[in-house]
């Protein structure tokens, strides 16, 4: 095992991510370490925005990675892995999964996990990755501004044992990162482009040029969407550059 080889448990923190970049400014942590807490008081979600999670509801966890064998150019394989760790276990309970680009999964036309991962690059290497994951578990209600957020205990009113779920979402997370390490690249971009939200389908979407009907395609290699307009125009976007419409 290497994700979840070793935890480290703080009852709250203003991040976790924040608290494994400063750990590792100090110490060598073991590759898979697993930083979690029951609260985080700054939780950090994409583009600075905050990650809601009451206290003691749900997973909140920072893992330790150095992906030596992904070249900074295809480190988007490193959100496609963790993506699929994260999926791979919600599909445990619940049916109707997807990976909304880059990296939110779904149930639904809701959203169960963010993930926000930060590499260090250094020259032609990836010297370390923590992987964020806020996996909405147990929360009833959500009170911030989030657009459409959902629970596993939402979706199938049963409460969950943290415990437990930690456990398994680490061993199906050590299972994708196996597949990164055997360098099984085509098959995880592959899972990941079949499990994208609305794949083949036609819906509506905003760009800096207005709001339009399209169809998202697939995901390029260096992780930019590819989304089909009516005129038969193919558009990637990197990151930010276009917004779903709910
Ligand atoms: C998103 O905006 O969708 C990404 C959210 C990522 C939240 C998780 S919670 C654990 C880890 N620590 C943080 O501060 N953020 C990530």
């Amino acid at each position: 095992m290497i994700i979840g080889s070793k935890l480290f448990f703080f009852k709250n923190l203003p991040s976790t991510n924040a608290e494994a970049a400063n750990l590792l400014k100090t110490n060598d942590l073991p590759e898979g370490s697993v930083i979690y807490t029951n609260y985080q008081s700054a939780g950090k979600g994409q583009v600075d925005n905050k990650w809601e999670s009451e206290d003691g509801k749900n997973l909140l966890i920072s893992i330790v990675l150095y992906p030596s064998m992904i070249n900074p150019s295809d480190q988007f394989l490193i959100s496609m892995a963790i993506s699929l760790g994260v999926c791979d276990f919600t599909k445990r309970y619940v049916q109707d999964c997807s990976i909304k680009w880059p990296n939110d999964i779904y149930v639904k036309n809701d959203k169960i996990a963010g993930i926000l991962i930060e590499n260090s690059i250094c020259g032609d290497k990836i010297k370390k990755t923590i992987a964020g994951i806020g996996l909405n578990i147990n929360q009833q209600k959500f009170l911030g501004d989030a657009q459409n957020p959902v629970s596993l205990s939402l979706l199938t009113g049963l409460n969950f044992d943290l415990g437990i779920c930690l456990s398994q979402l680490t061993s199906d997370l050590d299972r994708r990162y196996k597949q990164l390490i055997s360098e099984n690249f085509t098959q995880i971009r592959n899972e990941y482009i079949s499990l994208l939200y609305r794949l083949d389908e036609w819906n509506d979407y905003c760009d800096k040029s207005g709001r339009y009907k399209g169809c998202i395609k697939t995901v390029s290699e260096n992780g930019r969407l590819q989304i089909e307009k009516q005129s038969g125009e193919i558009v990637k976007y990197s990151f930010k550059e276009v917004e779903f419409i709910l």
